[in-house]
């Protein structure tokens, strides 16, 4: 959540049932580092206290052009924000701020302002799919607005249906998104996480370690960056916002799911894919028999790095992990140019906090033009940044 790490996010909150998970928002992105300062309607004031806010945000709340401190407050926070996000924000709110109505602090502040501006819609079904509110939302849009959309679920008096505010953590990733700078706008990323698991039998399996959170990392911070993102996963984790899950189990599905993308700008094989498979899987239970041990005969698996690195699209950046227990660097220099790669994540799954399992990672970043990063211990998330920023650097000198 780098973005939002240090920004003035001006949080508006108007009066819907979801004016409650407006909290939530607020706690979110004071988590992630932003600096939150709450404005809530009067109409919001009759679903959440404001001392809820007072206590979880950056700055007491404002709710009005008169009783604040300043005489000026909207043009204050308007000029001072880098992001402002109404969450909830009702139908009122997107016919005042299309029509340029400066009815109280919220709305001239938007009116007022030149920073980014995100919208998460809240109301009943019929509101939502009234053509006004639709006509709202398509005008915004077009100004530059951003919009998270609502969704489908249970809404206030126990009614199902289109309407509902997105989740807290859809929002907080929309607006790291919106401030993120989207140096992947529209880039397809496809990223693969996970080990890979070969059946043995109808129940066993031959896997590793993997379980995933650098490849999760990756997704999410793709994303972020304004990709298009698809996530080859082996394992069963809550999807990154935004990111298409394309789940699979083998060496040969992953193979399968990766070859069926043809409009991949960047590759990054961060799963760590079987290189040995049982040759005959049972297709039942292997029962005990006595003493007798079962013999598991081998065979390979297909190395497709090796196929998506001999057939690279042109301006396509293939990326590489070599988790090594020795010799890292020459192990990963090896992999780079055998496997054709523009370049390659070595991580030394020896060290401690480093690689499988763990929340941390530290790698060295290896580039066909023989460079090479070194990016200390820290998040995999910060990992993934890195990663991204080298990526972003190579295509820029990609024919
Ligand atoms: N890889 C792959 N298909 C395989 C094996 C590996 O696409 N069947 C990819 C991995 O996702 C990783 C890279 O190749 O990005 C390096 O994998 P690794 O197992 O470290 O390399 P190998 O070439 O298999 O070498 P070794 O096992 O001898 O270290």
């Amino acid at each position: 959540m780098a973005a939002l790490d240090g920004a003035r996010v001006v949080l508006g909150v108007t009066g819907g049932i979801a004016a409650y998970k407006a909290v939530e928002v607020s706690r979110r992105l004071v988590d992630a580092g932003a600096h939150v300062i709450p404005v809530l309607t009067e109409g919001a004031e009759h679903f959440v206290g404001r001392t809820t806010f007072d206590a979880l945000a950056s700055e007491k709340v404002q709710t009005s052009l008169w009783d604040e401190q300043s005489p000026i407050p909207h043009t204050l926070l308007g000029q001072s924000a880098d992001l402002i996000v109404v969450a909830p924000a009702t139908a009122r709110l997107l016919s005042d701020y299309r029509t340029g109505r400066s009815a109280d602090l919220l709305t001239t502040t938007l009116i007022a302002t030149a920073a980014p501006v995100l919208l998460a819609p809240a109301m009943h079904t019929e509101m939502w799919e009234h053509p006004a509110v639709q006509e709202n939302l398509d005008v915004l849009a077009s100004r530059g607005v951003h919009i998270v959309p609502a969704e489908p679920g249970r809404l206030a008096g126990g009614d199902i249906g289109f309407g509902r505010l997105a989740a807290p953590r859809t929002i907080v990733a929309h607006a790291e998104r919106v401030l993120a700078g989207g140096d992947l706008l529209d880039r397809h990323v496809v990223v693969t996480a996970g080990g890979t698991s070969e059946p043995i039998d109808a129940v066993r399996v031959i896997s590793n370690r993997s379980t995933g959170k650098q490849g999760y990392a990756l997704a999410e911070a793709a994303w972020a960056r304004g990709a298009n993102v698809t996530l080859i996963s082996t394992v069963d984790r809550e999807a990154p916002v935004g990111v298409t899950v394309v789940p699979v189990e083998t060496a040969a599905d992953m193979q399968r799911a990766v070859m069926a993308v043809d409009d991949a700008d960047v590759i990054i094989m961060a799963a760590a894919v079987a290189d040995f498979r049982p040759k005959d899987p049972a297709a039942v239970k292997i029962k005990k028999d006595g003493d007798a041990v079962p013999e598991i005969e081998l065979e390979k698996t297909h190395d497709f790095l090796v196929d998506l690195g001999n057939n690279k699209p042109t301006g396509q950046v293939l990326v590489g992990f070599a988790a090594e227990t020795d010799n890292l660097i020459d192990n990963a220099k090896g992999k780079l140019a055998r496997k054709k790669l523009d370049l390659i994540v070595a991580n030394d799954v020896s060290a401690p906090d480093v690689g499988f399992a763990h929340d941390t990672n530290q790698v060295t970043i290896l580039i066909s033009d023989g460079s090479q990063i070194e990016v200390p211990l820290n998040s995999k998330r910060v990992i993934a940044d890195a990663i991204f920023d080298a990526v972003v650097r190579v295509q820029t000198t990609l024919p």
